[in-house]
């Protein structure tokens, strides 16, 4: 099973290099859009020379002829998940999935469906989507899987939602991962590691539970062995 991913939300290579010094393993790393863009494509071959598994996760939404320019580029990085909006349609995602593999790419293309800073609430008012949060995230995600994707970026709730709807080896990566005594911050949708495991994730994305963390390496194997715990 995957490790869980490790949100290296930091804004220089300096400070991800103070993180990830102390760790003995190698490690997935998600980078996003605050460290990507203010540091560029070194960043990948960096952390990759450290033995490092890299999700980059920069959500491109454009129009498909945009999207699918980029991907062939990212594909030529050496990452091992990228991801799209599900938002921009299937054409887009098949473009993305087409420029990716056109790279000779083989890393896993997700969808991010709803993000998990998300209510219903806000997404009735202010997307102006009127069916419930969970009918928008499945639409979502059927629309990633008829395109081709691997899998989707959605949250742990929804995760036992899309597995009967699609089966357990579409990908459900999940961030708005917390401990019981965490704090939410902005993140809506959050659940534990182990309810992750139970509801069907194959992947969970951690952030600032780990990295504000006072003993991250610590923190880091707590929540592993959290989310390895039902393993059946
Ligand atoms: O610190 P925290 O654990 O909340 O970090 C979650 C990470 O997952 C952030 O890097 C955020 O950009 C990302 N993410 C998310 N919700 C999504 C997709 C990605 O929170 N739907």
């Amino acid at each position: 099973m995957s490790k869980p991913i490790i949100a290296l939300d930091f804004k220089d290579m300096d400070a991800v290099r103070n993180f990830l010094g102390p760790f003995e393993e190698s490690l997935f790393v998600k980078v996003g859009m605050e460290l990507y863009l203010q540091n560029g494509p070194d960043i990948i071959k960096e952390i990759r020379n450290q033995g490092h598994e890299i999700f980059l996760d920069l959500k491109l939404h454009d129009i498909p002829n945009t999207v699918g320019q980029a991907m062939k580029g990212l594909g030529k990085l050496d990452i091992q998940m990228v991801n799209v909006h599900a938002a921009g349609g299937s054409i887009m995602m098949q473009r993305a999935l087409e420029g990716l593999r056109d790279s000779g790419s083989t890393a896993s293309l997700i969808a991010v469906t709803q993000l998990t800073s998300t209510s219903e609430l806000m997404m009735q008012q202010e997307q102006n989507i009127q069916s419930s949060i969970n009918d928008s995230i499945l639409s979502y995600a059927s629309l990633a899987h008829k395109s081709g994707l691997d899998g989707v970026v959605c949250s742990a709730n929804e995760s036992a939602m899309i597995r009967d709807a699609l089966g357990a080896s579409f990908l459900k990566v999940t961030p708005g991962i917390r401990t019981l005594t965490d704090d939410k911050g902005d993140q809506v949708r959050v659940a534990t590691p182990e309810s992750a495991r139970e509801n069907g994730s194959t992947h969970i994305v951690v952030g600032r539970s780990i990295t504000n963390d006072a003993n991250p390496v610590e923190k880091y194997r707590q929540i592993k062995k959290a989310w390895e715990s039902n393993v059946k």
